[in-house]
């Protein structure tokens, strides 16, 4: 797998002569300035998809969620809401985030099964658009809070809707038995308590199915299940729900050619909804950013052993967790085309664990020690689940438009990582 997987439709970037460009700009120039590893961005791919899935939607009342888990750096936050996102968060941490890049908080929605107290009180007393409850419990907790802060609190319930999905295990959200949502069967008691509580309102209904979704399919199941939910609350009184939240999950190709058709997901969705007069909102992560970015690295050493090729590289899995978590398959390309013989290789980063790899028997052009690699479909899940493991410092990343790029985040320093440490705790 190597050149034929670059194709500029699926991944940020276009070869132009012997060289790997992102909207213009040369990658080597990029890695010359900013250093190695580093996360790549490109501003126009991301304008590109959300205008897809906004076109998909146009004519019916719709709004789009950007899952700011996926990449949270302030420069593509900010490019979304200017582009009219609202967001999805998952923490008060990506809540902050969300208020400094800009976004209103009416147009924000507060999903994730662990909320603290401290988190809940953030999301009330900024009055974001809604809070998507996982349990009973944390309904009560809501309830409590919102009395002893005297604010009024817009509520979304996310159900567990039971549909298997064909994804990765770790990244299937709405089967039986898992952790997320309420259980269909508790959720017409927790529509009863928000009823009888002055402060509460329900004002959506919610799944994630998962992610890397590539079928419509599991989307027509769960949306079926919500809009019958929908008409039983109703029938019990509660008449002020305004949205269907289907979640995220639209998967992208990576490299294998899979990827979620908009069209057909569009019109599954338009079709169960629009006659509903709610408006869907969607929660889509990787779909807008995944593609949109790559991971520069540079080629360390080659190295022959137990019969085989490796490629060492310096980026590990620290920087770029998703080939070893999930057994990921993402496209690596050279920055600079030599036009040399492919030879089958295991690309590995420099960390101490045989699971650091961004690829294993891999056919990719021969390579030598101080090349550049690009590592693809890096924009999503990418930075934002990179560590210090090994006491490695987080990669720097740059945003590309319009011919030029920008430093969105630098490198952190080896000094920084332990700087806050006390060596001698107890004196
Ligand atoms: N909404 C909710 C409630 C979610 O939990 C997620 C992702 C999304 C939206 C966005 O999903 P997306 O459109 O990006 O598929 N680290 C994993 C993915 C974890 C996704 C968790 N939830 C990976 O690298 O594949």
């Amino acid at each position: 797998m190597g050149e034929s997987l670059l194709s500029s439709s699926i991944a940020g970037v276009e070869r132009v002569g012997s060289s790997l460009q992102m909207a213009g700009v040369a990658l080597s120039d990029i890695a010359e300035t900013v250093g190695t590893p580093t996360f790549v961005y490109n501003a126009e791919f991301i304008r590109d998809r959300y205008g897809i899935l906004a076109r998909a939607f146009a004519g019916m009342p719709h709004r789009i969620h950007y899952a700011v888990k996926a990449n949270s750096n302030l420069a593509v936050l900010r490019l979304l809401r200017e582009l009219g996102a609202g967001a999805d968060l998952v923490s008060g941490g990506e809540l902050r985030r969300a208020l400094a890049a800009g976004f209103s908080p009416d147009r924000l929605i507060f999903s994730g099964v662990g909320k603290t107290d401290a988190e809940l009180s953030l999301a009330i007393d900024e009055g974001i658009g809604h809070i998507a409850i996982e349990s009973l419990a944390e309904l009560d907790r809501i309830a409590t809070l919102a009395d002893a802060l005297q604010r009024d609190v817009r509520l979304g319930v996310r159900i567990n809707p039971e549909v298997t999905t064909e994804t990765h295990p770790y990244i299937s959200t709405g089967e039986k038995g898992i952790k997320f949502g309420v259980p269909v069967d508790r959720v017409p008691e927790a529509a009863r308590r928000i009823l009888e509580h002055p402060r509460l309102t329900l004002t959506a209904v919610a799944m994630h199915l998962g992610s890397q979704l590539t079928d419509p399919e599991p989307y027509l199941h769960g949306i079926r299940h919500l809009l019958e939910l929908v008409e039983a609350l109703e029938g019990q009184g509660t008449t002020t729900i305004e949205a269907i939240d289907i979640g995220g999950g639209l998967g992208v190709d990576y490299g294998d050619g899979r990827e979620m058709a908009i069209s057909s997901f569009a019109s599954v969705v338009r079709g169960l909804l629009e006659p509903s007069g709610l408006t869907v909102y969607l929660e889509p992560g990787r779909y807008l950013t995944g593609n949109a970015g790559v991971l520069l690295t540079r080629v360390l050493y080659c190295k022959h052993s137990g019969g085989k090729e490796f490629v060492i590289v310096d980026a590990g899995f620290n920087d770029f967790l998703r080939p070893s978590r999930y057994q990921a398959l993402h496209a690596i390309a050279e920055v600079e085309a030599h036009g040399r013989e492919a030879r089958v290789v295991d690309v590995v980063g420099p960390i101490c664990e045989t699971g650091d790899f961004f690829a294993l028997e891999r056919s990719l052009p021969a390579v030598e020690p101080g090349e550049l690699l690009a590592v693809m479909g890096a924009g999503a899940y990418g930075f934002v689940m990179s560590s210090n493991y090994n006491t490695r410092p987080r990669a720097a990343e740059v945003m590309v438009d319009g011919g030029r790029f920008g430093v969105a985040r630098p490198r952190e320093s080896e000094a920084a990582l332990f700087a806050g440490e006390n060596p001698t705790p107890l004196e």
